[in-house]
């Protein structure tokens, strides 16, 4: 009796877990077919003939998954000349790492529910056609600051982020590459990105910031620091 309540239990639990991880892969896959709908042009068929909803997704052209839990941990479709906007379905995927949709030319906003990605390390979505501004709910909304592991971000070379940058950048204390190149940025850059010691290069060139760069720096591992062609006071342009 006590061992049947034992393994029933035991079911139970199995059922369970076997129900979650199911459903967590699903999610996965309904997150990248969500991506897939609101990609308007596709001029080499990649996601239409490689995207097959009968194969795996860990099967699909940009898409890796973890070898423990088999989610999705990377998405890259760099350079593949597709248009449309990001679905905000990409913040279901959990486990995401890796986000690099860079060089094609998805427009509109930048999904808020991009925030909800906290595994991400690297997140690449630069020369696009995004726009939007940046410190309100929209473009790249302040709760970017809670993606807490991420080491790379590229915002640049898209259509306008007109607005500033938002101060929570600042919060992103792992941060080692931040660039925001060529992106319409007014106003003065918030100091707190002066304070982020594991940045190695910050580039922001070819916007219109304004204000002074603060004496403190907190920047240790610079190597690069881009900041020209802006309307910057006391320092000089270029690097
Ligand atoms: C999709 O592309 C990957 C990588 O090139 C390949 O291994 C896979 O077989 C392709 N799947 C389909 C359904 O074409
Ligand atoms: C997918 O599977 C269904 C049935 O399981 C089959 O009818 C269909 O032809 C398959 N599609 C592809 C592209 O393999
Ligand atoms: C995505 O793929 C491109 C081309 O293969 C590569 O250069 C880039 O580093 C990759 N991005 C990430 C985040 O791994
Ligand atoms: C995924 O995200 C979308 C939009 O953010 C949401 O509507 C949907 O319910 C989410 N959950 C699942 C399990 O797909
Ligand atoms: C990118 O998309 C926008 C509209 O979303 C369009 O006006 C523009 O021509 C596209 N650019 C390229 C290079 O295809
Ligand atoms: C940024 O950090 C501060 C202090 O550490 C915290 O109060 C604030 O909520 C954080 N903001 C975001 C968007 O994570
Ligand atoms: C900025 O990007 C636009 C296209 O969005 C391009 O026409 C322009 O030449 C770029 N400016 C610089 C200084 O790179
Ligand atoms: C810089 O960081 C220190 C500690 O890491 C913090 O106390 C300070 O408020 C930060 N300054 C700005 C301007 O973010």
């Amino acid at each position: 009796m006590v061992s049947s309540t034992f393994s029933f239990a035991l079911s139970i639990f199995f059922l369970n877990s076997f129900a979650l991880s199911l459903n967590s892969i699903i999610t996965d896959k309904h997150a990248l077919i969500s991506f897939r709908n609101s990609i308007t042009s596709d001029p080499n068929a990649i996601l239409s003939t490689n995207w097959s909803q009968n194969t795996s997704v860990c099967n699909w052209i940009g898409v890796s998954c973890g070898l423990k839990h088999r989610r999705v941990t990377a998405l890259n479709l760099s350079g593949y000349d597709l248009a449309g906007t990001a679905a905000p379905h990409l913040g279901n995927l959990t486990f995401l790492r890796y986000l690099d949709i860079s060089f094609n030319n998805f427009s509109g906003f930048l999904p808020f529910e991009l925030s909800k990605l906290r595994r991400l390390k690297v997140m690449n979505v630069g020369a696009n056609s995004f726009t939007g501004e940046m410190p309100t709910c929209g473009s790249i909304p302040r709760e970017i600051g809670r993606l807490s592991y991420l080491r790379e971000l590229h915002l640049g070379y898209n259509d306008g982020f007109q607005g500033g940058v938002p101060t929570e950048i600042g919060n992103l204390s792992r941060l080692e590459i931040l660039n925001i190149d060529n992106a319409s940025l007014t106003r003065d850059i918030p100091s707190s990105i002066f304070n982020i010691s594991f940045l190695t290069q910050l580039s922001l060139r070819d916007n219109g910031l304004s204000g002074s760069i603060p004496t403190l720096l907190n920047l240790p591992r610079i190597e690069v620091l881009y900041l020209g062609n802006n309307k910057l006071r006391g320092i000089g342009s270029g690097q």
